[in-house]
């Protein structure tokens, strides 16, 4: 066994082109539709992520086939044998309890693991199990497993009390082969929602209204294979624009991204003095200004995202004046403020609100990725630190982030991975 760690140095001004990976949050959705299938599912511009790789472990398990070659992989889910995926593994990730949905919309049951809470909170799932019930599913938990089962899935209405991501994309996977119309009110509406739908309408699927409030599902009695691309990484795009930010000086291009999927966080960086242009499928950051510090309150998309609440934390860091961050989203999203602190940061946390005031600087020091995004707000910090920074635990961060260390060092980072046994 052994532990990697990231060892970063101050980084001179980052410039040159960083090219954006495919959607983590969009990936893993899509992975568990193609359960639906039975035909072949050929995808592009899958990331080579940790994430990635468990949910096709999982998938596998269930007796899928699958290939990868480089980011185009090769799925078929004809030959699945059962509905329970392996205990371990699905611990492994919050993202598996989105097989729920696709099992038992196939299979019309599974014995799914409850999901942990994480470093970020509780994370329940009882918008998700509901979505199940009024489709006419019954639910029972015993041992630790979610054992759920409809003698035959059909349509329901569903209104989620929070417009939850997951929730939003389970129902929808229960509800493509199921008999008769799914209503789901109050959704979510995150872009990640619109690559799932369009992709289970290239199948053949029905799903309609996907990007707002309010999406119709029309049951259809099979799928089809198809081909389809993953869309853009929009967090990872807005990481490497706060970490422009973060060192002045920086003149830095990200690509292959949608510009508009990132429009909340190119106003709230525009307000702090740094300058951003946007092309169609670019955008160029500029931060030749000092960073005038502002308020931001994290809220479900098109709001401000609640996973680029750290990285804006860690810019703030060293800005001018005091902010404001009030977290919405989820309730323990401040874990990593005590290691941006160990670094100089002057951050007071009170409840879902963070107040920060802007320090001098920063200096390096040994710190921990709590979280995924949490770790992409250390390397900020510590790209903009005095001296050296030791960030340990970064198994966090491969699981979000392809070839972080690749595209920092093309960009003039000095960061280097080292393994401790
Ligand atoms: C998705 O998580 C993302 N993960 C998260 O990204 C992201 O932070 C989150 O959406 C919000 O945008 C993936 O897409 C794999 P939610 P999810 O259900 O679906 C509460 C990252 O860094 N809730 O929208 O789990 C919940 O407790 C990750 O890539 C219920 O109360 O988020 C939370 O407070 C981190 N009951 C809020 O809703 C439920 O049944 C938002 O959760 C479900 C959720």
């Amino acid at each position: 066994m052994y532990n990697e760690k990231f060892i970063i140095k101050k980084a001179a001004p980052l410039s040159g082109t960083v090219k954006v990976s495919g959607s983590k949050n969009a990936a893993l959705p899509i992975l568990a539709a193609a359960l639906l299938c039975e035909e072949e599912i050929q995808l592009e511009n899958v990331p080579n992520l940790s994430d990635i790789s468990v949910m096709l472990e999982l998938l596998t398990g269930l007796g899928a086939k699958a290939e990868r070659n480089g980011k185009n992989l090769k799925i078929c889910c004809k030959s699945i044998t059962n509905n329970v995926p392996d205990y371990e593994t699905t611990k492994k990730i919050r993202a598996s309890f989105l097989l729920a949905g696709a099992l038992l919309g196939r299979f019309g049951s599974c014995s799914m693991p409850m999901p942990g809470g994480c470093g970020i909170g509780l994370r329940p799932v009882d918008l998700h199990l509901k979505g199940f019930s009024a489709m006419g599913a019954k639910i029972s938990l015993e041992h630790g497993l979610v054992h759920i089962e409809a003698q035959n899935l059909t349509g329901g209405s569903i209104y989620l009390d929070f417009p939850s991501v997951g929730a939003t994309e389970n129902i929808i996977l229960a509800a493509v082969l199921a008999e008769g119309t799914t209503f789901i009110y109050n959704c979510a509406t995150e872009p990640e929602i619109v690559d799932l739908a369009n992709f289970i309408n290239l199948m053949g699927g029905k799903v309609e209204g996907a990007g707002t409030d309010s999406i119709t599902v029309h049951g259809v009695y099979g799928l089809h294979g198809c081909k389809s691309r993953i869309m853009p990484d929009r967090i990872e795009a807005g990481t490497y624009m706060l970490m422009a930010a973060a060192v002045k000086g920086s003149d830095l291009t990200i690509t292959n991204i949608i510009p508009q999927h990132l429009s909340p966080v190119i106003h709230k960086l525009s307000e702090t003095g740094v300058q951003i242009i946007t092309g169609d499928n670019y955008i160029k950051v500029n931060s030749k200004n000092d960073i005038r510090n502002t308020d931001i309150k994290t809220l479900p998309y098109p709001g401000f995202p609640t996973d680029m609440q750290a990285q804006f934390m860690a810019l703030m860091t060293t800005g001018s004046g005091s902010g404001i961050i009030r977290e919405t989203v989820f309730e323990n999203r401040f874990m990593y403020v005590a290691e941006l602190n160990r670094m100089g940061a002057d951050i007071k946390i009170d409840g879902r609100s963070a107040v920060v005031n802007g320090v001098h600087r920063l200096s390096g020091t040994n710190v921990k990725a709590t979280d995924l995004r949490a770790g992409a707000a250390l390397i900020t910090a510590a790209l903009m630190a005095e001296g050296t920074t030791e960030i340990g635990e970064i198994q966090h961060i491969d699981r979000g982030y392809e070839n972080i260390e690749e595209k920092l060092r093309a960009i003039g980072a000095d960061i280097q991975r080292i393994r401790e046994e």
